[in-house]
Parts: structure tokens; sequence; C-alpha cells
């Protein structure tokens, strides 16, 4: 594994019940680079996201960030660094609802209480470069899927991130709209340096990605060991 990796898992186990999620996962992402998982519904991906943003403890198994034991932080340690380091697109956005898209982006720095004024430019810089600025005093409840998650992946990179972690941005869009936020989030991801981990199904992912992982039953593997 090489030495300059930013993120780290090493040999992860998890279970949920008798169901065994990750047997044996591990991965190295390095700074700046835009990693894709692959692999079935039930393999493994989101929990492997999961453990390696601090948000799910693996049974056994470690996950080194910049070098520090993840799995020894405190919660609350854990927590802030999410905050402050890693930001997160899902599958369906998760705005808030109540919040306009603007303040939806703008959120993230004010909970690393950034005065409003200043949060609201930047958010509104990051709304732009997402081609999305024209919904930026609408909710959420009404934009589009698109427009949704390009704000969704506007907020996750107002912070600037070191590690994105994207889970299946794309898998509620239609594949032109889907492409358009790929674009979009690996080429911000690209500018601004931060590591991208991306659940995809996106066939064409080799064009955003540097290199792809493919998890089976709770393993990762190599594009060419499963091929
Ligand atoms: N919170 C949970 N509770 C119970 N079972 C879970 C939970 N999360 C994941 N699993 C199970 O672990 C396995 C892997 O799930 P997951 O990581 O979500 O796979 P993927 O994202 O590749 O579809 C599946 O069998 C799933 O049902
Ligand atoms: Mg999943």
């Amino acid at each position: 594994m090489s030495a300059d990796a930013l993120l780290v898992a090493e040999d992860l186990h998890r279970s949920f019940g008798p169901t065994p999620a990750l047997a044996g996962a591990s991965l190295a992402v390095a700074a700046g680079e835009v990693v894709a998982v692959m692999g079935p519904s039930g393999s493994g991906k989101s929990t492997l996201l999961h453990c390696l943003a601090g948000i799910v403890p693996p049974d056994t198994g470690r996950v080194r960030y910049r070098g520090a034991d993840l799995t020894a932080m405190s919660d609350a340690e854990r927590s802030a660094l999410r905050r402050r380091e890693f930001g997160f697109v899902f599958q369906f956005g998760q705005l808030v609802p109540e919040l306009t898209c603007l303040e939806n982006v703008a959120l993230p720095l004010r909970l690393e209480r950034v005065a409003r004024r200043e949060a609201e430019r930047r958010a509104r810089e990051w709304l732009d470069r997402l081609e999305v600025v024209d919904v930026a005093g609408k909710r959420p409840g009404e934009v589009s899927g698109g427009q949704g998650q390009r704000v969704a992946v506007a907020r996750a990179l107002v912070t600037g991130p070191r590690v994105v972690f994207a889970d299946e941005p794309t898998g509620a869009l239609d594949s032109l709209n889907g492409e358009r936020v790929m674009r979009l989030l690996a080429g911000a991801a690209r500018e601004t340096g931060a590591a991208v981990l991306l659940v995809t199904h996106e066939t064409r992912v080799a064009a955003y990605s540097d290199r792809e992982v493919v998890v089976r039953d709770g393993r990762t593997r190599s594009l060419e060991q499963v091929a």
C-alpha cells in the first residue's frame, strides 16, 4: 500500500446480524484520486463507504485517514473530522426541504461558524460552478432531480473537503442528467484536489475516474481480477 495514501482501509470485516456485509475489504485512496467503486447490489459498497467515512465502525480491520486511526477516535473527534475534511453526496440529495438551495449549500459553512454573508457568498459561487445558480432561491421540492443532485454536490464541496464520498449520486437520474452530475463532480474535484470515492453503476464512469475497484461479496477486487 502506497505511503502517500490519504485514506486507507485494511482488511475490513463488518456484519449486520448474521449477514456479512464486508469480509476482508481493503482500499487505499491517494490525495486527489477519483476512485469508482462498482459491484452488484448488496455486495457491500455502501458499507465500505460508511466505514471509510467513519459512519459505521468495522467489526475488525482498520481505517486510517492521514495516518490517524479512525477506529480509535472518539465519536466527537470522528464527527468533527467528517464535518471539516469530508463531503457527502447520496443517491437522493438529502437536502433539507425547508431551506432554499442556497441555504442548503451554506449550511455546512454555518455549522463551522462562518458568518452568514460569507457562507452565502461561497454557496452561490459553488451553485454557479455546478450550473445551478438559477435555483438558489428555490426549495429542493421545487427543482428537478438533476438540479437537486448538483446542489447536493455543491453542498459537499463548499467546505473544501479532502475526500468526497458519493454513493450512487446519479442512481435516480436519467443518463443525460447523470452524466452531467458526474462530469461536474469529477471536474470540481479535480480543480480543488479533493479525492472522490464514487459508488456508481454508470457504464461510462471510466471517463471520469482514475481507477475502478469492484466489490464482490464484501471484498474489494481490481477490475483485472474480476475480468
Ligand atoms: N444497516 C444494516 N442492517 C442490516 N443489514 C445491512 C445493513 N446495511 C447493509 N446491510 C446488508 O449488508 C449487505 C451489504 O449491503 P450494502 O453495503 O448496502 O451493499 P451495496 O451498497 O453494495 O448494495 C447486504 O446484504 C445488506 O442487506
Ligand atoms: Mg449501496
